[in-house]
């Protein structure tokens, strides 16, 4: 299958408004030219983000909530609505760090809505759409290490990008239109909002640059991987981590992941 080729064609991101998402599309404009539809709650981020994009391509933005159902049919339609659609990342998500115990239902269940339900609902329209017209065109989903594996008081966090990734692998193989692809992204820790708080202090050092983070999505996104992991360390870990004892490996990052939250709760 040949390359994905963004140029002049129009691309939906969707956590565009900081972040791994906002990066995937300004390289995606400036690296690639393509044309960008910035999906996230928060306008007024989007729109500066649009300013600086449209100097160099065109740039639509779509104020939705992805944790509302009914917002994620109105951007979907509006999006194969418009103009051609060639790609769609979808990288929206939302995490919880911290005991599980203390998870409040309600975040959960936006967390689930979020992560699971929204992309799920997405990607089926999306899929539909791509396999039903038989244009050429490609998924990235964002899913995550901790879909490989599972990180302590991240619990049902990692749960929902243990999903993303096995839904999306596996339905990759039911596509009947050799023209489009999905890539699963699973980085390990990014500098994002995501990790700004001091529970990841411990952390910080772990964490890898958004732009690399970014570049390596968009390069393996390019490439139509089926999934990519970010960052040769991160590779060669998820590899040798799987010859030791899964207990034992919890047992480590339990203490790794616990010293950094439980520190940032000291008084
Ligand atoms: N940072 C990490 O260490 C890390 C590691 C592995 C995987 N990931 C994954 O990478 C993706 C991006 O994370 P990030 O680190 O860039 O996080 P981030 O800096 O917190 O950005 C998250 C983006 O998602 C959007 N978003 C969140 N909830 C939304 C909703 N209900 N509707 C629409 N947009 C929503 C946010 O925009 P608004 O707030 O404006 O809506 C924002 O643009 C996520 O799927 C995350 O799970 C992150």
């Amino acid at each position: 299958m040949a390359k994905l080729q963004f140029k002049d064609k129009w691309v939906l991101v969707t956590g565009a408004s900081a972040g791994l998402g906002e990066e995937i599309a300004r390289q995606l404009a400036f690296g690639h030219g393509a044309n960008l539809i910035l999906l996230a709650r928060r306008r007024e981020k989007l729109e500066k983000l649009q300013t600086e994009l449209q100097k160099v391509v065109k740039v639509r933005i779509i104020v939705a909530d992805l944790s509302k159902l009914e917002d994620v049919d109105r951007a979907t339609e509006e999006v194969l609505g418009g103009d051609e659609l060639y790609a769609a990342v979808l990288n929206a998500g939302i995490t919880y760090f911290g005991l599980h115990k203390e998870l409040e239902w309600d975040y959960f269940q936006t967390m689930l809505q979020t992560n699971v339900v929204g992309v799920t609902r997405m990607t089926n329209r999306l899929v539909d759409h791509f396999e039903a017209t038989g244009r050429e065109g490609g998924l990235l989903i964002v899913s995550s290490m901790a879909a490989i594996f599972p990180v302590p008081y991240q619990a049902a966090y990692s749960g929902t990008k243990s999903y993303l990734l096995t839904f999306a692998t596996a339905l990759s193989h039911e596509l009947k239109n050799r023209q489009f692809s999905i890539t699963v992204y699973n980085p390990g820790g990014i500098q994002t909002e995501m990790t700004e708080g001091e529970k990841f202090n411990e952390l910080r050092g772990w964490l890898m640059p958004v732009k690399q983070a970014a570049t390596e999505a968009v390069q393996a996104f390019r490439k139509r991987k089926l999934t990519h992991i970010p960052g040769f360390l991160n590779r060669f870990g998820s590899v040798f981590l799987k010859f030791l004892p899964q207990k034992f490996v919890m047992k480590q990052m339990s203490g790794v992941y616990g010293k950094s939250l439980f520190k940032s709760s000291k008084p």
